[in-house]
């Protein structure tokens, strides 16, 4: 049913309407704030739509398992279990603390000369603590951009989905915090890095690029990332959240290859161009990922002194840390780009790029729209609790 809409109401001032020339209206002013929060300006229009038509099978597909989907946070993840954070370390082996540590420390000078086995358990437990630290800050960071999704994508039916990917990206903030406050330590800030990207998102006035560098960049990477993780863990509560995390993250993907599919394909070659451009700036960077620089802080070594001989170790080992994280990125991503057509639009200056980059070995494995349910461990956990009921392959945790 689609109806006209009624005339804009004028603005009536309140509680928290913004003060003239501060654009913040009662929040403390930025100095005080600066310690606790970030301020991010958005520049996207916010679209409210009359025409409530469920026309868009495939999402309201998407919505229906979403809500279904739903898992609890307090009572689904045995949160009484008991953790020991070097033990976990231990059990990850080189997955805890990369060779490439242990070859650093055998350099001429390096800061680590003398380090042990106690060294190189802490710097385990650091290193882990710093990887769910990024976890849950980007988890934020999709949670407040799934939430300007609702806010800004024109079809109704994306608007509900997106709803509940907010929901979904709420819990998972809300479980790596209490993981990390409850079983490790004190949590790292958010990389650089992962915090230019978001907020890059936040403040875009393009909604779609929000959506491509969230639903497509952003899970891709973090399919990948709670994957290399949930592989290597054997600590029984990390991986059942890990795992049921997984299990949203990809139909998260799902839902930004079917709504941009049908985008796309009404763009222009010029703007099909500027979400290739998109693409190649930001794949591009993030294979210069680097170790949190805190981590070495907190272990009192200084980051000057140690980048020399990890930078060496890296040459001599043949890889950086990053690069089974890479190529399980990589995988992920280049068939979900492949199924948006953006690989080959304008002549394929994008396959021509990620050809350079050599990134097309993964251009023809499964995308995360005809794989999502197979991670849907969620689902497959309940279907066993049912007598009689035998689980799908694959789903396990
Ligand atoms: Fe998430
Ligand atoms: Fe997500």
């Amino acid at each position: 049913m689609t109806r006209r809409p009624p005339p804009p109401a004028p603005p009536v001032p309140g509680p928290g309407a913004p003060e003239p020339g501060t654009g913040l209206g009662t929040l403390p002013a930025p100095a005080d704030l600066r310690a606790g929060v970030k301020l991010v300006e958005d520049h996207a229009t916010r679209v409210f739509t009359w025409d409530y038509r469920r026309d868009r099978t495939q999402l309201v597909t998407l919505y229906n398992k979403a809500m279904g989907a739903q898992w609890n946070s307090v009572t689904d993840l045995d949160w009484d279990t008991d953790v020991d954070p070097e033990r976990v370390v231990a059990d990850m082996g080189d997955d805890a603390v990369p060779r490439l540590f242990r070859v650093a420390a055998t350099l001429p000078g390096s800061p680590l000369a003398a380090w042990g086995e106690p060294e190189f358990t802490r710097l385990g437990v650091e290193l882990l603590t710093a990887r769910l630290s990024q976890f849950m800050h980007g988890e934020q960071g999709a949670m407040i951009t799934a939430a300007k999704l609702v806010e800004t994508v024109p079809w109704i039916d994306a608007k509900y989905y997106a709803a509940t990917q907010t929901m979904d990206e709420a819990r998972h903030t809300e479980v790596f915090a209490r993981y990390i406050d409850t079983k490790l330590a004190d949590s790292y800030p958010m990389s650089p890095f992962l915090d230019e990207q978001i907020t890059a998102l936040m403040e875009d006035a393009r909604w779609d690029i929000a959506y491509l560098g969230m639903q497509i960049v952003i899970e891709s990477l973090a399919l990948a990332a709670f994957g290399e993780l949930h592989r290597t863990v054997t600590e029984p509560l990390l991986k059942k959240l890990l795992r049921y995390v997984m299990s949203d993250e990809a139909r998260h993907v799902a839902f930004g290859i079917v709504s941009l599919s049908e985008l796309y394909q009404g763009l222009s070659s010029a703007e099909l161009g500027e979400r290739q451009e998109f693409l190649a700036e930001n794949t591009l960077r993030n294979r210069a990922r680097s170790t949190t620089p805190e981590v070495w802080e907190r272990l009192g070594v200084p980051v000057r002194a140690v980048v020399p001989s990890l930078m060496e170790a890296a040459t001599m080992t043949g890889g950086s840390v990053f690069a089974g994280f890479q190529r399980a990125f990589f995988a992920k991503l280049v068939p979900n780009v492949r199924k948006l057509g953006l690989l080959d639009a304008n002549d394929g200056w994008l396959r021509e790029r990620w050809g350079q980059a050599g990134l097309l070995e993964f251009e023809f494995a499964t995308d995360t729209a005809e794989e999502y349910e197979r991670y849907d461990a969620v689902s497959a956990h309940r279907a066993a609790q049912t007598p009689g009921h035998e689980p799908a392959a694959g789903t396990g945790v």
